[in-house]
């Protein structure tokens, strides 16, 4: 188990009480790792530890395409064991042309985990740190979280951004990359955000009948590009408000009745009484439960099923 180093843990001994942290850095600087790390840091004295993701790309905490956040449970080993709390939808995988979503996103999971009394949340980030968008997405969230602490997991291509975040007033920290962290490949990442999907959904998600003279199927706000609402198609990405927390979203899948005939035995969902021509969601969420909105975004999904095979 890779430990923190004592610079890094003089830094975090010397925070504010109940501290917001953000880790930013390139892709595959060990981000992740590293809030993985101080999770279990700060979770070995009795704290409430809440970890967002505001890494759409390669989450951890929720499904793909969602800003989520977790609480921390003892003896964490990596952030795909944080409990998902709750998710925002951004609606893609990329955060180009997106970077308000996920600002808004990152906060909403923020003043979130505040109202239930989080004592430290660190926020996770995405690779993107360069040129405008970078810039852009990293000053805005930094804005939207207002962290006591900003750790940069320092390269050539981040000199810009922290430079930036200085002059903003951000205490900004600079330590090299970790030690040992290594490239993923585009497969790797692919095959991560597929196992993402199928974590969230669970052994037995249930199908979900969307009767549209009753549910609004709408274009995510947070969506950039051409979305048709009449004509969604089969694995589409989609969201409806979340019963428990209705600042936030459950992620879900648009299925198209068509192409989703056959499924029987033990890999049919749990409460497939969908009609003839009529879409339906996959979602984890209790059957009763009736959507008055369905959103949905231009991130499709392949499926085997009821499992996704591409992400
Ligand atoms: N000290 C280490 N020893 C061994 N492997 C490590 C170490 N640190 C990170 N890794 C591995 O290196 C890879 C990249 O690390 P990580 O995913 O934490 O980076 P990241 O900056 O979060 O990447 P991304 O930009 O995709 O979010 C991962 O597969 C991780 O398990
Ligand atoms: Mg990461």
């Amino acid at each position: 188990m890779i430990k923190l180093s004592a610079a890094l843990g003089k830094e975090l001994s010397s925070l504010p009480e109940r501290p917001r942290i953000m880790v930013i850095g390139e892709t595959d600087t060990g981000k992740s790792t590293l809030v993985g790390l101080m999770a279990r840091w700060f979770r070995s004295a009795p704290a409430k530890v809440v970890v967002v993701d505001s890494d759409i790309g390669q989450s951890d905490v929720g499904p793909p395409g969602f800003v989520s956040y977790g609480t921390v449970e003892q003896g964490i080993t990596s952030l795909q064991s944080v409990t998902r709390n709750g998710s925002y939808m951004v609606g893609n995988t990329s955060p180009y042309n997106r970077e308000l979503s996920v600002a808004a996103g990152t906060q909403a999971c923020v003043r979130e985990a505040q109202r239930q009394g989080a004592d430290v949340i660190l926020v996770d980030t995405c690779g993107l740190v360069k040129g405008v968008p970078g810039v852009q997405l990293k000053c805005a969230k930094a804005e939207a979280v207002r962290p006591d602490l900003i750790i940069t997991l320092s390269t050539p291509g981040l000199e810009l951004l922290t430079g930036c975040l200085k002059l903003l007033g951000f205490r900004v920290c600079s330590f090299l990359p970790l030690r040992g962290a290594r490239t993923k490949s585009v497969d790797e990442r692919r095959d991560n955000r597929v196992s993402c999907w199928n974590t969230y959904l669970g052994s037995r998600p249930r199908l979900l009948s969307v009767d549209l003279s009753r549910v609004k199927v709408r274009r995510w706000w947070g969506e950039s590009r051409y979305v048709d609402v009449n004509q969604v198609p089969h694995g589409t990405v989609a969201a409806v408000r979340d019963p428990r927390h209705p600042d936030f979203q459950a992620a879900c899948i648009f299925m198209v009745s068509k192409e989703s005939e056959g499924w029987d035995g033990g890999e049919a969902a749990e409460g497939a009484d969908r009609a003839e021509g009529c879409p339906s969601i996959l979602v984890p969420l209790p059957q009763d439960y009736e959507p008055d909105v369905v959103w949905v975004c231009s991130y499709k999904l392949g499926l085997d099923g009821t499992r996704v095979i591409s992400a």
